[in-house]
């Protein structure tokens, strides 16, 4: 968590090897994958912010096709098998699972909407089920009603996943977080939900947007 800017995107796409750090490494079972998102790749998906996915105009490809298409990239890298009635059956799934109503199925992808792109993102990353999923502000574009159902779906994944998540409203992910870091101005802290839901640490992190209202520590959302 953090505000705009603090650097929550370029973590995750360091995760990933997108980035390599000036210092440091990363490291997945003791395996070595800094900057190199080919390796990361075997252990982890990585479903991008979607603020900038906005063309209506672009590679003519449905919602179905896309998501057979990342399987079959994702079984090809590693090296895995699937019949094609299991392939349907994991890609009906994972459509089902994140709410994508049947009647898009077979629409391009072009004409959804922002919340359904961010499902159909987390849909791909479903089917290619690696143990690590990274979900950079996987809420943004998702109505009040539609984040519960993201929440539920993250905490469902993080039974046997581990589920790294960037998000805004510290609401909606914090209770259901093993552990929280908090990223701002060149500082940041890493702790459990308790310690760092705290208006002094809060404060140092978000500046004034962070308030607190009796029991309650709101953070004014600038984002969008
Ligand atoms: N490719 C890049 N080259 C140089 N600077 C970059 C690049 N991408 C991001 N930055 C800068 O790095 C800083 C952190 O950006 P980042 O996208 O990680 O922030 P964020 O925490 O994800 O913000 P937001 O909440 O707006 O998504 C910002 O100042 C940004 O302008
Ligand atoms: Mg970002």
């Amino acid at each position: 968590m953090g505000p705009n800017g603090a650097g929550k995107t370029t973590f995750l796409k360091t995760l990933i090897g997108f980035i390599k750090p000036h210092t440091g490494s990363i490291y997945v079972n003791k395996i070595d994958v800094t900057g190199n998102s080919e390796l990361a790749g075997v252990f982890m998906d990585y479903v991008p912010q979607l603020t900038g996915f906005t063309s209506t105009t672009g590679f003519p490809i449905t919602v179905w096709e896309f998501i057979e298409f990342s399987l079959v990239m994702h079984l090809k890298k590693m090296k895995l098998k699937m019949d094609k009635s299991e392939m349907q059956k994991t890609i009906r799934e994972a459509l089902n699972i994140v709410g994508i109503d049947k009647s898009l199925w077979h629409k391009s992808i072009w004409r959804l909407s922002g919340g359904e792109k961010q499902r159909l993102f987390i849909a791909r990353a479903l089917v290619n089920n690696q143990p690590i999923i990274l979900l950079d502000e996987p809420l943004s574009s998702i109505d009040p009603e539609g984040r519960m159902d993201i929440t539920n779906i993250v905490s469902n994944l993080k039974k046997d996943k581990i589920i790294i998540i960037t998000c805004h409203d510290p609401e909606i992910f914090l209770p259901i977080s093993d552990n929280v870091v908090l990223f701002g101005k060149g500082i940041y802290y890493i702790g459990k939900h308790k310690e760092t839901f705290n208006i002094n640490i809060l404060e140092r992190i978000y500046g004034k947007s962070a308030i607190k209202l009796k029991d309650h520590i709101h953070i004014y959302d600038h984002h969008n």
